[in-house]
């Protein structure tokens, strides 16, 4: 593997899920091969999971981990080619995507969408522009667009925790009070898309994801139709795509509840996390035994180990 930046970059789902099912048996079977590697990670926005669970995994490696906060830490970064930076940016890409590659051998970032600038968004500036300009491989850490990490961790969630064959997948908006981009939601459909699943996406008229990314997946505007019979229901929140980064309504009616989860075949509830209680989801289905969002994150680690062993092999 050379970047990971959407769940594209993967040569074989059924392959790398098995590979890091293997890791998570013997986490340090490869720690030498991270030896007198660095690994920098840059946040522009915050994280718990993705911050803690790929320092983690780049450790089992043997790696050295440089993180760096962008917001009050780091000079603030010009984006724009050809800009006369006499206003509020300090240092350009070009030079810092350069200056970080003299240091890491890895450099995974985490940068959101405006979600006001949807042209801005889809062309993926930041993480773009360190891949333009860094002479070492770049981790999508979650973008504007896309959360791969997160989603192969979904996979190998899924892959663990299967009753049958082809289990059913239910994608459910769920509400939320604020504009939440639509990553989560993408990766998740995109990697969905690639493995032997019956899979749906749930959610009130007006929140469709982007077509290119949902394509032929069935969408189903009436939850508990979604529902009925779901081995996995994956919830998440997400903004309006057409009337973009809008928050059209947030119906309490799409809130997961133990009446809904009644609906499935005994179904697994997800979610990436955070989640906001009595919101997205009611209590008595977070604390029920169908959640299964504590063993989700924990399969984090591994979903970026797998990706950081996968590109030292490649250096
Ligand atoms: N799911 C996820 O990416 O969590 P964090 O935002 O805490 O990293």
């Amino acid at each position: 593997m050379k970047h990971y930046l959407t769940t594209d970059d993967i040569d074989s789902v059924p392959k790398i899920i098995e590979e890091a099912i293997a890791l998570k048996k013997d986490p340090y079977q490869a720690e030498q091969l991270g030896k007198r590697k660095t690994l920098g990670m840059l946040f522009f926005n915050s994280s718990l999971r993705t911050r803690l669970s790929t320092q983690k995994a780049a450790m089992q490696l043997g790696m050295q981990v440089m993180v760096m906060n962008f917001s009050g830490e780091a000079w603030s970064l010009e984006f724009e080619d050809g800009s006369v930076m006499n206003g509020s940016t300090s240092e350009h890409i070009r030079e810092a995507a350069a200056v970080i590659s003299q240091y890491c051998d890895i450099i995974a970032v985490r940068a959101f969408p405006t979600l006001t600038d949807k042209d801005k968004d889809e062309e993926e500036y930041v993480l773009k522009s360190f891949q333009k300009y860094a002479s070492v491989p770049i981790v999508n850490m979650e973008s504007a667009t896309a959360h791969p990490l997160q989603a192969l961790t979904d996979a190998i969630t899924i892959t663990e925790l299967k009753t049958r064959k082809k289990p059913k997948v239910v994608l459910s908006w769920a509400p939320h009070p604020k504009a939440l981009p639509h990553a989560v939601a993408n990766s998740f459909t995109s990697m969905m898309q690639k493995m032997d699943v019956e899979f749906v996406i749930t959610h009130p008229v007006g929140y469709e994801l982007n077509p290119e990314v949902t394509g032929d997946t069935p969408i189903v505007y009436d939850q508990d139709e979604a529902l009925k019979d779901a081995d996995f229901v994956y919830v998440k929140n997400w903004s309006s795509y057409k009337d973009y980064g809008k928050v059209l309504h947030s119906d309490p009616a799409w809130r997961i509840s133990q009446d809904k989860m009644a609906l499935t075949n005994n179904g697994k509830f997800m979610h990436c996390l955070p989640v906001r209680r009595n919101v997205i989801v009611d209590d008595a289905v977070l604390d029920s035994p169908q959640s299964v969002v504590i063993q989700q994150a924990n399969n984090r680690t591994f979903a970026a180990q797998v990706v950081l062993k996968q590109i030292l092999e490649s250096l």
